[in-house]
């Protein structure tokens, strides 16, 4: 056979698709499309299968080099290590005794086979909108549709009182509404499908929407941006300065796609992970309309910049000048020529060809916060793409934190904002080191505590009303 037209290439795109999150489906078409209402097994698996690209189910429940879907990754919490579990069916280590009814209630209310309730780590307050259709076919991949791995994964062991799972129950009743997607009148189907792609599946504003005291999204700041520790899951509202209202819906599409988003933004850490393993192999049709809905979210401000992070990028001009004048003492332009001008050239604006990106206009540079400028210089960036993987070296063992400091202030300034203020050593130090338990889980057990006598003060008035009406009826 010589030709292959492009419906099967097509399909054997989305079978490779399918077997990188492990799928072991062999079934003939694949695709995003509506089932009939009858649908066979093997359609209801592929539906599964999309579907659990789309959640990114792979990406917290399969932990580095291990078997997709076999869980221990661990999540870092301000109060300690939350692990995956295993969702492979197998009965002995993963979810193969899950009825469908118990797997629907793990999804939306957070609450395990065993009647205990699960840590919101795992993001049941955006699965709550999934659909009993959808429920239905992920619940078919999950049994039919994914190799069973028997291999239990690390118990999780908070430090008291987080240690009691019911208390998740007084914080659901708080923050768990437990409803499916409900459609707002007068919008297009393009829309209604963006939105729910992205409020229930996608989950987005897992990582882009700031918490508030107690761990819950704050919806009044939807997608206003948020810290996940180390990495900032920058402000994707409407809002044309701090937000990405200045992008176009074709640059939108484009970064959730690949990445690259020319002239606005690189995609590194988490958010580059979720492109590689859930966005990337979402259908343009489905990308679209997630682009859609996310570009219109209401606006939130933040931060003082006066103009977007992105605007700003003006070619380095001073190479010659530091190869004469700097010999022998270290600054961030010595820093940036040693390590970094051979990919990004000494201009900033990249190789040409596909090699390393330009420097220039890209949000992580321009930012007034130097977050995850500092934590891609660190940590290095791994793009999976299947077709030509690309990486940038991490420079965490190579450079100290003075030198880190020198050079992001360096790049920050001459290819972003050149008032950029400069980056402190104790800000990359922050940033190398690992979640500091002590303090915060002080801090989180006073939060708790006030959690609780706030719930105690809501319940009591909730049932005090509850007796008053009844006495009344
Ligand atoms: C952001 C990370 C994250 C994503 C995405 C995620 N999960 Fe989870 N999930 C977790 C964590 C963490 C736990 C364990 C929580 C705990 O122990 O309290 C968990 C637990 C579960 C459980 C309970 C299993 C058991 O008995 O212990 C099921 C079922 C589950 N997830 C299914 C899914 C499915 C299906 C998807 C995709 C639709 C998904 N998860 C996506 C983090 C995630
Ligand atoms: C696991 C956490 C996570 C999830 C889920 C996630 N993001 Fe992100 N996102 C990030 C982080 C972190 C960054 C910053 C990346 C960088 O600077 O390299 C980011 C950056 C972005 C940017 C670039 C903004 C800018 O100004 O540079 C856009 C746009 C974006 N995300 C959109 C989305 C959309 C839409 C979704 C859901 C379909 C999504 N993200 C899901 C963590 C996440
Ligand atoms: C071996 C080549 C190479 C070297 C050396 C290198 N980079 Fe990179 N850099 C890359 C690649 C590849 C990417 C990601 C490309 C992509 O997204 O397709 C990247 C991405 C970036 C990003 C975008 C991150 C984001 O979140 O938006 C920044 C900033 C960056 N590099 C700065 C630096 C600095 C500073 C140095 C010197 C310490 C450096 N790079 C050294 C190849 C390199």
């Amino acid at each position: 056979m010589t030709t292959v037209s492009p419906s099967l290439r097509r399909a054997a795109g989305v079978m490779l698709a399918l077997a990188l999150v492990g799928a072991a489906s062999a079934a003939p078409n694949a695709g995003p499309a509506t089932p009939p209402a009858a649908a066979d097994e093997a359609t209801l698996v592929q539906r599964g299968a999309y579907l659990a690209t789309a959640a990114d189910c792979v990406a917290c429940h399969t932990a580095a080099g291990g078997k997709s879907y076999a869980g221990g990754n661990p999540i870092a919490s301000p109060v300690g290590t939350i692990w995956s579990t295993n969702i492979t069916p197998s009965r002995l280590a993963g979810i193969g005794n899950y009825t469908e009814a118990q797997f629907a209630r793990a999804l939306r209310e957070g609450v395990r086979a065993d009647g205990a309730n699960l840590y919101p780590a795992m993001p049941y307050t955006s699965y709550t909108r999934i659909s009993d259709d959808d429920v239905h076919a992920l619940y078919t991949y999950f049994m039919k549709g994914v190799a069973p791995v028997d291999l239990p994964a690390p118990r999780t062991s908070l430090p008291f009182p987080f240690d009691i799972r019911a208390s998740m129950k007084g914080w659901n009743l708080l923050f768990n509404n437990d409803k499916r997607f409900e459609a707002p009148a007068g919008k297009s189907d393009q829309w209604l499908r963006g939105a729910y792609l992205t409020e229930a599946l996608a989950h987005c504003a897992t990582c882009h929407t700031p918490r508030n005291a107690l761990m819950a999204e704050d919806e009044s700041r939807a997608y206003g941006g948020a810290s996940l520790g180390k990495w900032y899951a920058s402000n994707i509202s409407s809002d044309p300065v701090h937000g990405i209202g200045g992008w176009s819906q074709e640059t939108l599409v484009a970064y959730l796609k690949t990445g690259h988003a020319p002239g606005h933004a690189l995609a590194a850490g988490p958010m580059a992970e979720a492109i590689d393993h859930s966005l990337s192999k979402l259908s343009d049709a489905d990308l679209d309309a997630i682009a859609m809905y996310i570009k219109s979210v209401a606006p939130v401000a933040g931060g003082t910049a006066s103009q977007p992070a992105y605007a700003f990028g003006k070619p380095a001009t001073d190479e010659a000048r530091i190869r004469g004048t700097t010999m022998g003492k270290t600054t961030g332009a010595t820093l940036y020529s040693g390590n970094c001008a051979s990919c990004h050239q000494a201009s900033g604006t990249g190789a040409a060809l596909g090699g390393a990106p330009s420097l220039l206009h890209v949000s992580a540079v321009g930012r007034d916060d130097p977050g995850n400028l500092v934590m891609a210089i660190l940590d290095g960036v791994y793009r999976s793409d299947k077709d030509t993987p690309r990486r940038m070296p991490a420079f965490a063992r190579e450079l100290d934190n003075d030198e880190v400091a020198m050079l992001a202030t360096y790049v920050r300034q001459t290819f972003g904002n050149p008032a950029a203020p400069v980056v402190t050593a104790a800000q990359v130090q922050a940033l190398r080191e690992p979640a500091q338990p002590g303090p915060i889980v002080t801090y989180a057990r006073i939060g708790l505590g006030a959690a609780v006598v706030v719930l105690l003060v809501l319940l009591g008035w909730r049932f005090s009303r509850f007796g008053r009406r009844r006495r009344t009826a």
